[in-house]
């Protein structure tokens, strides 16, 4: 092996990408105090929080009765009854404080007349507990809300004097011999040296692994590293086989056409014209949550009602809405399809299909963002030095499907749950914990064997093998059949990792080599689900299996947990959390009102 000389940096938390989550969590631990570095693969502004459009979602009231019991029961229903209650109650709760404060912080919300925060519509937010009107709830920048959020907490951050490594690529975590992280090991990507943090927490907050399928919303970034350095820890990945299929990627390119446009009252069509969601929804028709729009629209497509030449996709009108409301609630999307799909959306409707935009799976972790890895005496178990927040962590607020806007609202809420958690648990007197060099040089010899990688296998070849079968056989909808083929089909595509070929062996700006390390993430998050999609014979959220087309409260209201040793993947399951936080009594919601029930809408 090459022996590489490493820069060791020592601070008290060492924070993981430089997402919305990433950067709130940053924030609130250098407002705190505490030493705090940002290492992020890519400039925080291009982290992919700056392409989240329609926006985050509080109970503010700004245009209408709301409260937070109403979002916390829409999140419940929304999760298909596999979120865990706490952090679902913590979420909604704490979603009001968090906005104002972005607000505070200089985020430039559009406005209603009264100068208040402005609300759109999103699907499957309700009033008076799913009985009600939809609500507006979804506080919106336009429909560039991500990229005001990003912009406005890069900029506290660095006011806070939070220190960024830009462009470090993380190579795997620094684990002690009793499993206790203490820091991580990087690559910096535009001079080939090599980095170890050392600190008392590290937070992962790297995002989801959209690219592990072929048409995603992702950015090329969402590599799911994260998951791939816990999944190598030895660490658990949670409820992987979850993953959202937003209803209006724009066809054939795939890119993100905000849920948003529906609440400003645009409708789906199907070949007939019909705007068939009110069949499949008579309450909320195109505001219904995502898995269910996503699965009507397959059905239309396979029944031989989709647009186009192929009958393959869907249209998404728009037209009918005043062109100064377009201009100026949706100007992004409105250049988006213009681009994508050569529409002029105040003329004609967007070819639109379902396509994979979210990961409701991740690490485990409780609602303060600390990872758990489950043991057989306690389902809830911390590893020492560890949290996860945002896409890559699981909390799990959006058990097996996320309503639209509740990330953004889980980004900067669990962001800055793991800061005030940071501040109680990291004391900033003591010193930093003794680096395991055995972990260090473990990691430098995986890093090692791939740039030296000498097989037949080129990694975009491999790469484009594993996003074809997850795209076929982990779809909207799913059979035993697709799925055990989708099994053995990972299984064999995650061996070939062993005849990889990387063609560059420099260390400056070596892209080849850097995808290899993405494409060595991606595979563990895409065998946990694969396997996690195959043994879960049920249908709950966006897990639609078509030979067990019912939810089954009573075998399957389970997390499951994948552990990886090489490619194989060991299933176990731990319980859902279903305490509240605050009892009926204390002002809490009623029991009774969240209690699992058909899901219709
Ligand atoms: O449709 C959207 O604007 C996406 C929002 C979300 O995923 O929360």
């Amino acid at each position: 092996m090459a022996a590489y000389e490493y820069e060791t940096h020592d601070y008290d938390v060492v924070v993981v990408g430089a997402g919305g989550a990433g950067l709130r969590a940053t924030l609130g631990m250098a407002e705190q105090g505490l030493r705090t570095a940002c290492v992020t693969k890519v400039f925080p502004t291009r982290s992919h929080t700056v392409a989240a459009q329609g926006g985050i979602a509080a109970s503010l009231a700004n245009m209408g009765p709301d409260n937070w019991q109403w979002h916390m029961y829409d999140t419940v229903k929304g999760s298909d009854w596999l979120g865990d209650t706490d952090a679902m109650e913590y979420l909604a709760r704490e979603a009001p404080k968090a906005v104002y404060e972005l607000e505070h912080y200089g985020v430039p919300f559009s406005r209603t007349e009264a100068g208040k925060i402005y609300q759109r519509p999103f699907g499957g937010h309700t009033t008076e507990f799913g009985e009600g009107p939809p609500v507006q709830r979804t506080c919106a920048a336009a429909d560039r809300t991500g990229h005001a959020i990003l912009h406005t907490l890069y900029g506290q951050s660095l006011k806070n004097n939070a220190e960024f490594y830009i462009e470090y690529f993380a190579i795997d975590l620094v684990m002690s011999e009793d499993g206790q992280c203490q820091g991580v090991v990087c690559w910096k990507l535009d001079d080939g040296t090599m980095h170890v943090f050392n600190s008392k927490m590290v937070v992962l907050a790297t995002g989801g692994y959209g690219r592990a399928y072929f048409s995603a919303t992702s950015a090329h970034t969402c590599t799911g590293d994260g998951g791939g350095m816990v999944a190598r820890a030895g660490l658990g990945l949670q409820d992987m086989e979850f993953v959202q299929f937003h209803p209006t990627g724009i066809y054939g390119s795939g890119c993100l056409i905000t849920e948003g446009a529906r609440g400003e009252g645009g409708y789906l069509t199907n070949a007939e014209g019909e705007r068939f969601m009110e069949r499949y929804a008579p309450q909320y028709k195109d505001l219904a949550p995502r898995d269910y729009v996503s699965r009507s629209m397959t059905m239309e497509i396979r029944e031989g009602r989709g647009v186009g030449g192929e009958g393959d996709h869907i249209h998404l009108n728009l037209s009918h809405l005043p062109a100064e409301a377009l201009a100026e609630r949706l100007p992004g999307i409105s250049e988006s399809a213009k681009i994508f799909a050569g529409v002029d959306v105040t003329k004609e409707p967007i070819p639109v299909l379902p396509t994979v935009h979210y990961n409701m799976g991740g690490i485990p972790t409780n609602y303060w963002g600390e990872v758990i890895n489950p043991t057989a005496d306690d389902p809830n178990a911390i590893v020492p030095g560890l949290m996860a927040v945002g896409e890559a962590g699981c909390a799990s607020v959006h058990g097996a499907n996320r309503l639209g806007s509740n990330s953004l609202i889980d980004l900067v809420v669990f962001g800055r749950a793991a800061a005030i958690r940071a501040g109680k648990v990291v004391d900033a007197d003591a010193p930093n914990p003794v680096l395991n060099t055995a972990s260090v040089d473990k990691a430098f010899e995986r890093f090692d064997k791939l740039r030296y990688a000498d097989g037949d296998v080129a990694t975009a070849d491999l790469r484009l093998e594993m996003q074809k079968t997850m795209q076929a056989d982990a779809a909207v909808f799913r059979t035993s059949k697709t799925m055990a083929e989708g099994v053995e089909k990972m299984d064999a595509i995650a061996a070939k990792q062993s005849d990889l070929k990387v063609s560059d062996r420099s260390l400056v700006w070596n892209s080849d080599l850097m995808e290899t390390l993405e494409l060595t993430n991606l595979m563990p998050n895409a065998l946990a689900t694969i396997y996690g999609a195959e043994a879960r014979k049920e249908s709950r959220g966006a897990h639609a299996h078509e030979d067990h087309t019912e939810r089954d409260d009573e075998n399957w209201r389970v997390h499951t947990v994948a552990h990886l040793d090489g490619n194989a993947v060991k299933l176990s399951y731990r319980p859902v959390g279903l305490d509240p936080l605050t009892t009926e009594d204390d002002g809490g919601i009623s029991l009774k009102k969240i209690a699992p029930k058909v899901r219709t809408f």
